[in-house]
């Protein structure tokens, strides 16, 4: 058998060079160095046939060419495919096939009635504040008018802190005291934030609820005023714009007179039902003219100025809104519970 390979380097090197793709190398390597045909290899295979003086010279550098080419193949493919996927791999990928749905989260529910009501409140010229979570007695209680022996300052609804002094906020109407403190009248403003009531759980408690607070301090401010912006506020959050609101005389240290707030019942729309109690309105917030103590607290001249101030809690809103029945179901992070929002 007469091995030229010299030849067989020329023409392999030929081919090497020649290469366009993966699938062109692949060819190359079955051609030469594959086992069963490669040309190469087949040389490496009749070695031992050939006479001992022949081998020694052909054996080593058929050897050699088959590192060489192994080489250069891998160099080629590295050559022809940069950091890239082999045609292999990107005959497998389906550029056309439509993408997989990424599980997409959303805002709570209590986080989206909150931003919607800022919106309304917002569009009405209110402007937006908060305050510390964690309050001290004097605005939580005593900025507010509400007496050393009133029952909201009994153990059972505080949660008092080690610290003395300092408590969880029971409401959200320290912040009306504090935004008196760094503003001049006339102004209008809400307050949105998490509160703490020391209460047992049931389906309508929670230690911990959301209220939302407002409060318009000017020249002629009256009730009157409160009633039609509150009107709007609840037609537009809960998307009903026959809803009705009334005030019945109620009792907060901070206001004079003071209300409850209550609104046509969405259910029964006023006739009377089991979620209403019968009654055709149901309770959402408390209101009333703030007190001239509580204005002069904040050092705001209650000769001058007076204005509303309101407070409820949001938890009931978004029960009332969504048909809720227990408000633990907003707290406990059931994810069956909050994709339906
Ligand atoms: N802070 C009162 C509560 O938590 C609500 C309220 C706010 C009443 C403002 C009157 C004025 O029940």
């Amino acid at each position: 058998m007469e091995i030229n390979l010299d030849q067989l380097q020329k023409s392999a090197e030929e081919e090497l060079n020649g290469a366009k793709d993966a699938a062109d190398l692949e060819r190359f390597r079955v051609a030469y160095l594959g086992r069963k045909e490669g040309k190469l290899n087949a040389i490496l295979k009749s070695l031992k046939d050939l006479p001992e003086s022949e081998r020694k010279v052909v054996g080593p550098r058929a050897n050699a060419l088959r590192q060489y080419f192994e080489q250069k193949i891998e160099e080629r493919v590295r050559e022809l495919e940069p950091a890239g996927l082999s045609e292999g791999e990107k005959r497998r990928i389906d550029v056309t096939a439509p993408a997989k749905r990424l599980p997409r989260g959303h805002l709570h529910p209590i986080t989206q009635l909150m931003q919607k009501a800022t919106a309304i409140f917002s569009s009405m010229g209110f402007d937006v504040a908060s305050g510390p979570e964690v309050e001290t007695e004097y605005y939580n209680f005593d900025a507010l008018n509400v007496p050393k022996d009133h029952p909201a300052r009994d153990m059972q609804d505080t949660f008092w802190l080690d610290v003395s002094g300092l408590l969880m906020r029971t409401q959200t109407s320290p912040v009306q005291i504090r935004y008196m403190e760094k503003h001049k009248p006339s102004f209008r403003m809400i307050a949105p934030g998490k509160v703490f009531r020391n209460e047992a759980t049931d389906a309508t408690h929670e230690a911990q609820f959301y209220q939302l607070e407002g409060l318009m301090i000017g020249k002629d401010v009256s009730l009157a005023n409160l009633k039609a912006i509150l009107e709007v506020f609840y037609r537009n959050l809960l998307d009903d714009q026959k809803l009705k609101i009334r005030f019945r005389p109620s009792y907060f240290p901070f206001v004079e007179p003071g209300v409850e707030t209550d609104l046509t019942c969405f259910k029964c729309r006023g006739k009377g039902c089991a979620v209403c109690k019968r009654t055709g309105w149901i309770e959402v917030m408390g209101a009333g003219m703030v007190h001239p103590k509580v204005l002069e607290n904040a050092g705001i001249d209650a000769r001058e100025w007076s204005g509303f101030a309101f407070g409820g809690g949001l938890d009931r809103i978004a029960m009332i809104k969504y048909e809720i029945d227990d408000i633990r179901l907003l707290y406990n992070g059931d994810l069956r519970f909050l994709k339906q929002f």
